[in-house]
């Protein structure tokens, strides 16, 4: 992994209303290589949408029906997203082979490096034919997490990707996302993986977000 600079994003009164629903309001942040920032809240509280802001005007990952109401977003030097949406499935386009599919995001790459990638996520040899239309939620999540290892990102935006994932995946994930030297933007409703791999909180009350700068267990401390 090529590490990024060490301010990774600054953005400024993020603002996105859907019809009259102000979803996120004014939320500014500044953040540095090496951040694992959990965000945390209800169902609906905004969480995705605030992923979707920050990638609006990033080459390749932005949503095309979405734009931000106001704000601005700086990313900065050498950052490489590696972004995984809530609805991973959408993104694995159907009519290829699982290895066909991963091969795709680095064409120089060996196929023994692309079959090794899929091995380290259990698709054995005769599972890298399978084809991805036939993909169960657990196995396209894993297959996501194969193009991350082949392309190497020093940022990793994750939207719930354990919603599939059985217990040893999801201990994998959490030791993997802990190791990780870059930086962390994860939505989760798992507090395992929150109070292990966070070093920041985001989280989103009724009306506003809360920056918070420490562990899980902190905050709970401040909480309870
Ligand atoms: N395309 C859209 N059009 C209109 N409203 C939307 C749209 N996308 C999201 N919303 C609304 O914005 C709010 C925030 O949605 P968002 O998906 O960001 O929530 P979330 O925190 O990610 O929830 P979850 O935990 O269920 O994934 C919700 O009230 C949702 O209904
Ligand atoms: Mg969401």
């Amino acid at each position: 992994m090529r590490p990024s600079g060490k301010h990774v994003l600054e953005f400024k009164h993020i603002t996105k209303i859907y019809g009259d629903h102000k979803v996120i309001d004014a939320f500014s942040a500044n953040l540095l290589r090496g951040e694992h920032i959990c965000l945390m809240g209800r169902n609906g509280a905004g969480k995705t949408t605030l992923l979707k802001s920050l990638l609006a005007n990033y080459p390749g990952l932005a949503d095309k029906d979405f734009e931000l109401d106001s704000g601005s977003v700086f990313w900065g030097h050498e950052a490489q997203i590696g972004y995984f949406p809530q609805d991973v499935g959408a993104t694995i386009e159907h009519g290829l082979t699982v290895a066909e599919w991963l091969h795709r995001w680095k064409p120089d790459a060996h196929v023994e490096d692309i079959r090794g990638i899929l091995g380290q996520m259990l698709f054995s040899g005769e599972e890298g034919d399978k084809q991805t239309k036939a993909l169960s939620g657990g196995e396209q999540a894993r297959l996501a997490f194969c193009k991350l290892i082949l392309t190497k990102p020093n940022i990793l935006i994750f939207d719930e990707p354990t919603n599939h994932l059985d217990l040893e995946a999801i201990n994998a994930l959490n030791i993997a996302l802990q190791r990780y030297e870059g930086t962390v933007l994860l939505v989760t409703h798992d507090h395992d993986l929150i109070d292990e791999v966070a070093t920041r909180l985001w989280v989103f009350h009724e009306d506003s977000i809360e920056d918070f700068q420490g562990p899980y267990a902190e905050w709970k401390g401040k909480h309870n």
